[in-house]
């Protein structure tokens, strides 16, 4: 586990979007795992400036998002898929072929599940996967839990998770209740796991998960175990510590 230290979210974007740029520089078809919400828009913004700048190359590069909300098409504009295009996909020149999250609006649970699972192995599995963290620990939506749940699954989104997301909606109802998110085992056999935190509310759960015990109850924590996990975090988000 490596930790870099930021001054603030500015900084601890640039040093995410570098990692991020060295990989696709290095290794231009990478599968990328991807996370929506307020820690990496200034990740993607750098991006998106460097590719307009000539210095990143989106062609051959694929993309698996973490989750998406259960019930919202990707034309919905709370949607996870609306979100990616907003903030990188539609400013930079991967071909929307390449980019996948999975479907909200699969009725068939299991199927959409297994064919999430299936889709990450024909990739050949994630080359780099980027990370935000819930305020109760979640990666992902992998919520707090008696045990690590393995591949893409169903779930229920936590009260925490509902109370902190429903500033993107116009009222808590709209929240929406379930999501699908890759699991665990998806996350874990990433080549590279990268997350980003920032702002003095992430500071208690960053100390927890990472200088606490590894346990379901706060998922990120096994990240303490991955081979190569990275923590670029401001020093409000290190300030617990
Ligand atoms: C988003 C995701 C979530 C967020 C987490 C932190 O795709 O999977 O785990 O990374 O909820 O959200 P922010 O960055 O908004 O604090």
């Amino acid at each position: 586990m490596r930790i870099l230290s930021a001054k603030d979210y500015e900084q601890m974007s640039r040093k995410a979007a570098d990692i991020l740029s060295a990989q696709i520089i290095l290794k231009p078809d990478s599968v990328l795992g991807l996370a929506t919400g307020s820690s990496p828009v200034g990740t993607y913004q750098l991006l998106i400036d460097r590719y307009r700048r000539g210095e990143l190359d989106f062609s051959r590069c694929r993309t698996v998002n973490l989750d998406e909300y259960v019930g919202l098409d990707d034309s919905s504009d709370q949607s996870y898929a609306y979100f990616m295009r907003k903030n990188l996909f539609d400013q930079i020149n991967i071909d929307p072929a390449n980019t996948h999250i999975p479907s909200g609006i699969n009725p068939d649970t299991d199927g959409e599940c297994s064919r999430y699972d299936a889709l990450i192995r024909s990739l050949g599995g994630i080359d780099l996967q980027l990370l935000g963290i819930g305020n109760n620990g979640h990666i992902g939506f992998n919520e707090p839990d008696d045990c690590f749940a393995k591949g893409t699954h169903q779930i229920r989104l936590a009260e925490a998770t509902i109370q902190a997301n429903k500033r993107f909606f116009a009222k808590e109802e709209d929240v929406p209740r379930f999501a699908y998110t890759m699991g665990i085992r998806d996350i874990m056999q990433a080549g590279r796991v990268l997350m980003i935190a920032s702002g003095a509310r992430k500071a208690a759960i960053v100390k927890e998960a990472f200088f606490g015990p590894v346990t379901p109850r706060v998922p990120a924590s096994i990240l303490q175990l991955h081979k190569d996990f990275t923590l670029v975090a401001d020093e409000a988000a290190l300030s617990a510590l």
